[in-house]
């Protein structure tokens, strides 16, 4: 089941609201990670610098084809071989990945979907012991030029709230801005 107001505009729209190489350096991705996954990856905006980071492999999972073509075509651009591109519906079937075996998951506009709860149970369980999970949102605010309707958009504190039910600790123990529209949390499976 696709995620409620998921869709993507153009890419050339998408890719004007984010730095990405800053936002995975604030929210804890660095070269010491193996393998990551990107739940939602869309136009691969952040699995591509994230893939030149990382040591292992970036799991790149999106429930649309199209999606998962343009991020498989930039990795092959890019000369990245450490990019596996999959057509799943994680909400559905979860991510298909072997218990605690990633070190990184980006959860980046995605948790206002229908289960928060679900996804981040399904996170806690790839996760390896003091593997990190990056949550990234629009703010809660109504003037942003894309995001969900602010009916259905969490506030940063929800979002906080659901990875410490799902059994996540804080690592950064602050609210990160990533400006101009998006914050974040870096969080820890201890
Ligand atoms: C708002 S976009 C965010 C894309 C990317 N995370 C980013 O921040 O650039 C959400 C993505 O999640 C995908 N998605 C929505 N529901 C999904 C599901 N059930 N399983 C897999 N992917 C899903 C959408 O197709 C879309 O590409």
């Amino acid at each position: 089941m696709k995620a409620r107001e998921s869709g993507m505009p153009d890419e050339s729209m998408w890719s004007g609201f984010f730095s990405p190489d800053q936002t995975l350096a604030k929210l804890g991705l660095t070269g010491s990670c193996r393998d990551a996954v990107d739940l939602g990856c869309g136009y691969g905006t952040f699995t591509i610098p994230a893939a030149r980071l990382v040591r292992g492999t970036v799991h790149a999972l999106d429930i649309e084809a199209d999606m998962v073509a343009a991020t498989a075509r930039k990795a092959l651009d890019a000369g990245l071989s450490n990019v596996r591109s999959e057509r799943r519906d994680f909400l559905a079937g979860g991510t298909g990945l072997p218990d605690a075996g990633v070190d990184y998951v980006m959860l980046f506009n995605l948790l206002h979907c229908d289960q928060p709860e679900r996804l981040l149970g399904e996170t806690y369980r790839v996760l390896s012991p003091g593997g990190r999970l990056g949550i990234m949102h629009w703010n809660y605010d109504p003037t942003t030029p894309r995001g969900p309707s602010i009916d259905i958009r969490p506030r940063p504190e929800q979002c906080r709230a659901w990875a410490e039910q799902a059994g996540f600790q804080l690592v950064i123990p602050q609210q990160i801005d990533l400006p101009p529209y998006h914050y974040g949390w870096v969080l820890e499976k201890r």
